[in-house]
């Protein structure tokens, strides 16, 4: 598994790993963390839980893990294929704002994220997807077929759908403690769907 502080990659072993997650009571993954903004907000607001950021690119994740709490790690890994010592371990799972691959998997169901999604949360966990809508826009999706989509990878990700989906407004993205959230408040369209879950049981893929 490799993580990063500063400008270095660094090996990180299961062992080590183990040892800095003990103690806490939650632990939370945020898949295509970018940044690492929220996840440095989680680990400075809540003690009690462990913060892993995810990302394919690790250059924007230089700055911030030079100085990271000791419950925060960023990791290099992509979201479809995330280091298995992670399997089992999220109590909450978060992906805001994806673009790339991770957005095109989760409208598409791909089989490979479904299952990374399944695998890394315990059950009972909570997940959050946050995707804006101009996002999707570019990806040809409108925000009702897009939230059909998404909400059919949770389920077969083994995730049931908690609470109507909602349009996050400018207000609440402004208030939101991510880089890409300002960002999108700011900007053109500023409304992302908002989807909450929780982790039920295994798997269900459904390639339907
Ligand atoms: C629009 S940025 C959002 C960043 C951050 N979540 C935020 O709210 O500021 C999307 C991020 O998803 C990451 N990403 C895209 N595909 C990915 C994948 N397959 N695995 C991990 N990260 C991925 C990109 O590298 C990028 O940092």
């Amino acid at each position: 598994m490799q993580s990063i502080r500063g400008k270095h990659a660094v090996g990180l072993d299961p062992a080590t790993l183990a040892r800095q997650i003990s103690g806490h009571q939650h632990l939370l993954i945020d898949l295509g963390t970018g940044d690492g903004r929220f996840v440095r907000h989680v680990a400075a607001t809540q003690p009690n839980t462990f913060a892993i950021g995810i990302d394919l690119c690790g250059g924007n994740l230089r700055r911030i893990s030079r100085r990271a709490p000791a419950n925060a790690l960023y990791l290099i890994a992509n979201a479809y294929a995330p280091p298995p010592e992670l399997h089992g371990l999220a109590t909450h799972l978060t992906i805001n704002f994806p673009w790339g691959d991770l957005l095109t998997g989760l409208l598409g169901h791909d089989e490979r994220l479904v299952s990374a999604l399944d695998a890394l949360c315990r059950p009972g966990s909570r997940l959050e997807v946050r995707i804006n809508a101009g996002a999707l826009a570019e990806a040809g999706w409108s925000l009702p077929a897009a939230n059909i989509a998404v909400k059919h990878a949770l389920h077969s990700a083994g995730f049931a759908i908690t609470a109507p989906p909602r349009l996050l407004d400018a207000r609440e993205l402004r208030a939101f403690p991510t880089t890409w959230a300002h960002r999108l408040a700011f900007g053109r369209d500023a409304r992302a769907l908002y989807l909450q879950g929780l982790k039920i049981g295994d798997a269900k893929i459904d390639n339907s």
